[in-house]
């Protein structure tokens, strides 16, 4: 079998673990669970054979958030040049495929659906297995794409959407150790970026809320504004970010306030507020992380010898965040894993592996998708959050030295 494009895609990314050679079973993955239409071709060592992701990012930051109408829109127009795009570029044909895995939980019920529909279609088109996939779940087995990371490890997963805390124990064996009781972190980021209307700013118009933060906290001294730690009477492993929105909204009001500045203008602090919303959220989920480590060295959860916390999502591409974890684990012995940034966020691969991943482990590969539902809410695993709560284990204090 020849795959001329497919053969270097790992080394192109600097992801070579040495000669990349075809392995014979290929997943084709698809991924509409929110704003982004991706696909990819990934075979069973890990090659990515081929690609291709279509954003929605500009328009929802235009419209000041994501409506799920016009993302189901944009799925419905790009779906069909994203796969095709993905397969050419990995000069297999179709009936090469192995399998179609596709996202169908959780997400924006809209989205999903355009995923779901499409991958039938194909699966009926031309007669492959299909495989369903949970999105978190995805996220959270990427890195073993890249390195050799066992069951079980210890995982943070933070985007727009989610924030949480789990123990992989395998591919689709979890237990979750906590979870957000409101909004995620990339959602307050990107709240407090609009907030700030960073659209406005000539150097973050075209970036997340995320990224924007990230970028103006580097020139931001975030002990201008001091912001109260969330939930940091709960000894347990949940999170929570919108009380921290709201301080930061109040900051910006009487910010806005004592400068005579309107709504839509850049403040002159914007920097600083950026650095210190940056850090306490930084410090909450190093201190929830930090717990959760506790937790798992307590119960005995994860491998004496060399332990792993894997972390991803989109909010995992912030080095700042990465930095302050870095801090936690090297304090407790653990090795800490973050798959690069293309890949924390939502894309194709990272659902073509968890293919690859529940062919391999013999999990849910459905050979006739009739049944098969999309659910916008899925939880991740076995909840064990109500023993983490009962532990109410201390953190001892690590300067968080970035
Ligand atoms: O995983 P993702 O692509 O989509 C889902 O939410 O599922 O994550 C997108 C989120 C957005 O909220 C974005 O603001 C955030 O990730 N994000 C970041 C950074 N880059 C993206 N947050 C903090 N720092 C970043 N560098
Ligand atoms: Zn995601």
């Amino acid at each position: 079998m020849v795959r001329a494009q497919g053969v270097c895609a790992r080394a192109v990314y600097g992801w070579a673990r040495g000669a990349a050679q075809c392995s014979a079973r290929l997943v084709l993955g698809i991924d509409t669970s929110c704003d982004d239409t991706g696909a990819a071709v990934v075979d069973e060592t890990g090659n990515i054979l081929g690609e291709a992701l279509h954003s929605q990012k500009g328009t929802h930051l235009k419209a000041g958030g994501i409506i799920p109408t016009v993302a189901q829109k944009l799925h419905k127009e790009h779906i069909e040049n994203v796969v095709q795009e993905a397969i050419d570029k990995s000069g297999v044909s179709p009936t090469e495929l192995t399998a179609i895995a596709t996202t169908i939980k959780p997400g924006l019920a809209l989205s999903l659906k355009v995923g779901l529909e499409y991958s039938i279609k194909l699966i009926e088109q031309y007669k492959k297995p299909f495989i369903p996939i949970h999105h978190m779940e995805a996220h959270a087995l990427t890195v073993r794409m890249l390195h050799m990371v066992e069951f079980p490890f210890l995982v943070l997963l933070v985007s727009g959407g989610h924030s949480l805390l789990a123990v992989a124990r395998g591919v689709s064996d979890f237990l979750l150790l906590g979870q957000t009781l409101d909004e995620a972190p990339g959602d307050t980021l990107d709240k407090v970026a609009r907030r700030l209307s960073l659209k406005n700013h000539p150097a973050c118009h075209t970036m997340s809320g995320g990224e924007a933060i990230e970028y103006l906290a580097k020139m931001g001294n975030r002990m201008q504004f001091e912001l109260t730690q969330p939930m940091s009477q709960h000894l347990d492993c949940d999170f929570s970010f919108a009380g921290l929105r709201n301080q930061v909204n109040q900051i910006i009001i009487k910010k806005e306030r004592e400068e005579g500045f309107q709504m839509g203008q850049i403040l002159p602090c914007v920097n600083d507020i950026a650095a210190a919303v940056q850090h306490t959220v930084t410090a909450h989920l190093a201190k929830r992380t930090h717990r959760a480590i506790l937790f798992c060295k307590k119960e005995g959860l994860l491998p004496q010898s060399n332990p792993a916390l894997v972390v991803s999502g989109g909010v995992a591409s912030n080095e700042y965040i990465r930095k302050a974890l870095s801090i936690v684990t090297e304090a407790n012995g653990f090795s800490l894993y973050c798959p690069p940034p293309k890949l924390c966020t939502d894309n194709g691969i990272m659902i073509a592996w968890n293919g690859i991943e529940r062919l391999r482990a013999g999990i849910d590969v459905i050979h006739n998708p009739k049944g098969i539902r999309y659910e916008p809410k899925a939880p991740l695993g076995i909840d064990f959050s109500e023993r983490v709560k009962i532990a109410a284990l201390k953190v001892p204090y690590l300067k968080l030295k970035t």
